[in-house]
């Protein structure tokens, strides 16, 4: 099918690159040149697991380009990839979402077109972009649509650093629209996906047990809602193993076993129970916001989804507690901070937790050294307000002259450092684990004192 994405993000592009792979012919449009120029070099903006390898293996079924209006016309099924960034309210700010409906009314001709919004849009979007769409057809012809089209929704449910292992794996597809006919369109399309039928890539091979893949066919609005409500679920997850954490340090008792013992019960699972410094990145924060104003909006006080953002706000807090209880005094100490990104794998630091971590020490007069193994750039990049931060080239040197280290980010790398030589070029050999994730046996057996988020 002839498929254009708009938007090159992680979703649009991992979108665009996966459709292309499969067989189809896919253009993908964004306004940023800069971006546009690497893309046809072969080279991809952002830090994710084999997408430039699958972007060279489907180089022949893609296009790049800058103009709309080069790839709108004729295409089939447009998908709508634009960042929706959280507005002041905590309602995510729409104008990508408009520019782009608006776009696609400038430009649209071919006889049957399925706008699709992939982005995470806010329950209604369907709709508005449906209406924009014809408003601007309407504007620039003086009459409406000769062609139909129809607006669907399908969610994503990728995750970073994983991208292109959840689009061709998913656990399911959800397709909401409102008749059947654009339901069908996105069927063929993800066909191969759904009947398991393309063959995989040699460095990502389908994981043994995954078959044909479920599809969820619902409305446009349950689907706009099914993807709120499951990053919403997984935060609150996240907040829930941390607030039995705080309990858990309380009595005394071992939080990786309560995870372990209650995800062995199949209707909890043991994914996302594990506890830490909380969740980060572009959508767990900005869509529970959303969902919270989205609820105001009608009436209603979603006081769990609240609790979890709570929670998870008081978990950075906790990182300073634990050194204040460790060292007494932050002013004129250095903490290192191993890892900046949000999570291993990415160099995305929006909403990272190593953002707030550094601010709230600099703030306390301490001196903080950070190392992360491919955010360091994007982190000089988008944090001139903490210019402060001595970005080190290596753990190495991160940990020497320290007070203390945290872990924050739970890089593999960091697992396997060669702790016992470290622990001598510190100051104080303290180490709070934010991710639990160091083997606490054998730092201790190096020398250091150990801390984790709940002991
Ligand atoms: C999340 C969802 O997992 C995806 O399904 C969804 O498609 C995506 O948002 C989106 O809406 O675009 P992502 O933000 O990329 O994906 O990353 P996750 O792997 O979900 O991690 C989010 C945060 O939770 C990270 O900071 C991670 O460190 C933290 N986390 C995760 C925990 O603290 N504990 C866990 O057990 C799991």
């Amino acid at each position: 099918m002839n498929v254009t994405i708009l938007g090159t993000g992680y979703v649009g592009l991992t979108t665009g690159v996966c459709l292309a792979y499969l067989g189809h012919k896919v253009t993908c449009a964004d306004p940023v040149a800069s971006k546009i120029a690497m893309l046809e070099e072969g080279s991809v903006p952002f830090h994710e697991p084999y997408l430039a390898d699958l972007l060279a293996e489907a180089r022949c079924n893609l296009k790049f380009t800058t103009e709309y209006a080069h790839t709108i016309p004729g295409a089939q099924v447009i998908f709508i990839a634009v960042g929706t960034p959280p507005g002041p309210n905590g309602s995510p700010d729409l104008k990508y979402l408009q520019a782009a409906a608006r776009g696609i009314g400038e430009h649209i001709d071919a006889s049957f077109t399925v706008v699709v919004n992939k982005s995470t849009v806010p329950i209604g979007s369907g709709n508005w972009v449906g209406s924009l769409v014809r408003e601007t057809f309407e504007k620039r012809n003086g009459k409406k649509p000769r062609t139909t089209f129809a607006v669907a929704s399908n969610p994503e449910f990728l995750r970073e650093g994983s991208a292109i292992h959840d689009t061709l794996y998913p656990d399911r597809v959800v397709i909401g629209a409102d008749e059947e006919q654009t339901a069908e369109v996105l069927y063929t399309l993800y066909r191969p996906i759904l009947d398991q039928t393309f063959q995989p890539p040699t460095y990502l091979p389908r994981p043994e047990g995954v078959g044909a893949v479920p599809l969820i066919s619902t409305d446009l609005a349950s689907a706009e809602l099914i993807k709120y409500a499951a990053n919403a679920f997984l935060a609150l997850k996240i907040s829930y193993i941390n607030e039995i954490g705080l309990l858990s340090e309380r009595v005394g008792a071992d939080i990786s076993q309560i995870a372990k013992g209650i995800g062995l019960d199949a209707r909890i699972g043991t994914r996302f129970l594990q506890s830490g410094i909380g969740w980060g990145g572009s959508c767990f924060g900005k869509d529970t916001a959303a969902l919270v104003a989205t609820a105001r909006e009608y009436g209603l006080d979603m006081q769990i989804v609240q609790s979890a953002r709570d929670v998870n706000r008081r978990q950075r807090e906790r990182v300073i507690e634990k050194l204040l209880g460790e060292l007494r005094i932050l002013k004129g100490r250095t903490i290192g901070l191993l890892g900046l990104a949000f999570k291993p794998h990415t160099d995305d630091l929006r909403e990272a937790p190593a953002i707030d971590i550094a601010q709230k020490l600099l703030e306390r007069g301490a001196r903080v050294k950070a190392h992360d193994p491919v955010a360091m750039e994007s982190f000089k990049k988008h944090h001139p307000d903490l210019s402060d931060v001595n970005c080190c080239e290596n753990p190495e040197e991160v940990v020497r002259d320290c007070d203390a280290v945290v872990l924050v980010t739970e890089w593999p790398q960091y697992r396997d450092l060669d702790w016992e030589p470290l622990a001598k070029t510190m100051r104080t050999p303290v180490i709070l684990d934010g991710r639990l994730a160091l083997d606490r046996a054998r730092l201790s057996r190096a020398g250091f004192r150990y801390l984790g988020m709940t002991c």
